[in-house]
Parts: C-alpha cells; sequence; structure tokens
C-alpha cells in the first residue's frame, strides 16, 4: 500500500500512533531545527513541532506532510515565558502523545558589549538557552526514566568550550548546557535514557541577524568555515541514534575543541576577543 494511503486510512492512522515513535523538536522554525524535523520525519518518526510562528510551524507541517505518511502536530509556544516547559509538557498529555526523543533545539545569542546590551535580552538569551531546556529535560526525563526509554537531544555549541568576550552571555549558556547535558547522561543512562549534547561551529541561519546586526562584520563568520545546517541535521540524527554522548563535526571545529583543553581560561576569552570583535 503506497505510503499515502496509509496515511489517511484509519489503520494508518493507528499504525501511526501506536508503532512509530515522536520526537518533540523546539525551534522548529529555525535553521538547524527545521533540517532536524525533515529527518525525523524521513526516518519514520512522529513529529511535534514546538515553536512561537504560527504561519511557519503551519508551512513547515504542510510540507512534512506532503512529503511523508506521518502524524505532525505543532504546538505554539514562548519559551521565554516562564514555565513554558510545564505548559508544553500539559500539553502534550491533553493530546495523548509519548515523546521518545526530545530535540532541544531552540536558542537565541545577544551580539554587542554585556553592558551596552540591555539586561532584558540577555534574561531572554537565558530564559530560552537554559530554563527552558532545563524545565523540559525535567519533565520528560521524568517520563522516559519511568519508561525505561526515551533519548534526549540538547544543542550547546563549539562556544561551550571558550569563554566569550562580546557573546559573554551566550558562550556561558551554552557551556552550561554542555555540563549539565553530560551529566544528566550519566544520571540517566542506567535507565535506558541517552542523551545526547551537538557542539556546532557557525551555520549560517538567522541566529547571526538576530543576534545583531553588527555580528555579520565580526571577523568571527568571515574566518571561520560555515557547515551546511541540511548536513549537521544528518549528522546529528545518525551520530545521537548510535548514542553517542558529545556529538562534533568537521575537522577544525574538532581541532578547535581539543586545542580549548590545553588553554587557559585568559587565553581563550583573548582569541576569542579576537576573533569576535568587529572589523
Ligand atoms: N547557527 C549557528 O552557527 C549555531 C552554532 C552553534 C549552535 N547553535 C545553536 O543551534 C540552535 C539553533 O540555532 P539556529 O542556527 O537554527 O538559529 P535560528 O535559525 O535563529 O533558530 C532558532 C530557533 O529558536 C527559536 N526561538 C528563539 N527564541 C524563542 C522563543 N522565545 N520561544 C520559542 N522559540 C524560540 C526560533 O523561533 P523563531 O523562528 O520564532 O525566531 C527558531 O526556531 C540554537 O540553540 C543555537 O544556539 C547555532
Amino acid at each position: 500500500m503506497p505510503s499515502y494511503c496509509l496515511a489517511f486510512s484509519f489503520w494508518g492512522k493507528l499504525v501511526m500512533v501506536i508503532f512509530l515513535k515522536t520526537v518533540l523538536i523546539t525551534g522548529a522554525t529555525g535553521g538547524i531545527g527545521s533540517e532536524l524535523c525533515k529527518v525525523f520525519a524521513q526516518k519514520q518518526y512522529n513529529l511535534l513541532l514546538v515553536g512561537r510562528n504560527e504561519a511557519k510551524l503551519a508551512s513547515l507541517k504542510d510540507e512534512l506532510q506532503s512529503k511523508c505518511a506521518r502524524q505532525i502536530d505543532f504546538l505554539l509556544a514562548d519559551l521565554s515565558l516562564p514555565d513554558a516547559g510545564k505548559v508544553i509538557y500539559e500539553e502534550t498529555i491533553k493530546r495523548n502523545l509519548k515523546v521518545d526523543v526530545l530535540c532541544n533545539v531552540a536558542g537565541l545569542g545577544v551580539y554587542g558589549d554585556f553592558l551596552n546590551r540591555n539586561l532584558i535580552d540577555h534574561k531572554e538569551l537565558l530564559a530560552v538557552n537554559l530554563q527552558a531546556v532545563l524545565e523540559l529535560c525535567h519533565y520528560f526525563g521524568n517520563d522516559m526514566r519511568k519508561r525505561k526509554s526515551g533519548k534526549i537531544i540538547n544543542i550547546a555549541s563549539i562556544s561551550a568550550f571558550f569563554p566569550g568576550p562580546y557573546m559573554a552571555t551566550y558562550y556561558a549558556s551554552k557551556a552550561y548546557i554542555l555540563s549539565f547535558s553530560v551529566a544528566l547522561a550519566k544520571e540517566l543512562k542506567p535507565y535506558g535514557v541517552d542523551v545526547s549534547v551537538v557542539c556546532p561551529g557557525v551555520i549560517p541561519t538567522e541566529f547571526y541577524p538576530k543576534a545583531s546586526a553588527d555580528l555579520k562584520h565580526s571577523y568571527l563568520l568571515k574566518r571561520m568555515p560555515l557547515e551546511n545546517p541540511k548536513t549537521l541535521a544528518k549528522i546529528i540524527y545518525k551520530k545521537a541514534m548510535k548514542n553517542k554522548l558529545i556529538i562534533k563535526n568537521g575537522i577544525i571545529n574538532r581541532l578547535l575543541i581539543f586545542l580549548s583543553i590545553f588553554l587557559p581560561l585568559r587565553v581563550k576569552a583573548f582569541i576569542v576577543s579576537w576573533v569576535q570583535r568587529k572589523k
């Protein structure tokens, strides 16, 4: 039976609900998140797309549904709001959805001198990059631990290994995600729940213009090798399915991460301030 017939028959829907696993992806409307959605959809997963832009979510849902016979839902949520994780979790319970894979992709950067940017921007960054991740891992992690199965994929960054002058809050938030994910992986392993943390380099997405229009003039974007979000999404899927703990890609990124182990924090801060300064 062709997959589109299966999708629209009663039995097809039943099969999708009972047998296919469900992945929840935050940041589904972003450069990396939307590519990850496409990979999971191709790999026989039902999807729950989480984002705050209804039009973008609806169009991604239509695009994915036109290509494959999956159950694809979306959920509107602003992750900067208090208790966003709780609201999302409760909505999945209401919809009777069991989340097998949680992908925390949503995130934002704030570029510029720490003191010159509004405190409110830094706080929003912390709410989305940290608080929402923490809450979602807590709610869905508890269910996964009870079921003794599940997978959590958190997106950190190569910046997790460096202090980051001119993006100090962002770099610190990613260091938190790296450390938190590695620790959580250790705690959840005995319960059959795997945690992976991804440390990409520079991917040309909306992330940079959103962080600040000035960022495109920095040496960072001019010097670092650019990665393709499509390729990155495939790598994330492949390595996460093999339960790889820290997912890195690209020779330069691996080399920088390796070198970062030997450099004192002060030296790393100096290098990043040079690379990230405005041209
Ligand atoms: N691009 C890079 O070079 C790079 C490198 C390393 C790590 N990362 C990490 O990769 C992840 C994805 O980044 P990206 O490059 O794909 O950036 P992006 O295209 O800007 O996507 C970011 C996603 O996060 C969502 N988001 C931001 N604030 C939100 C909020 N308050 N509530 C709900 N959703 C919110 C955005 O939603 P909207 O569409 O509504 O804005 C978007 O879907 C981030 O965690 C980022 O830190 C990126």
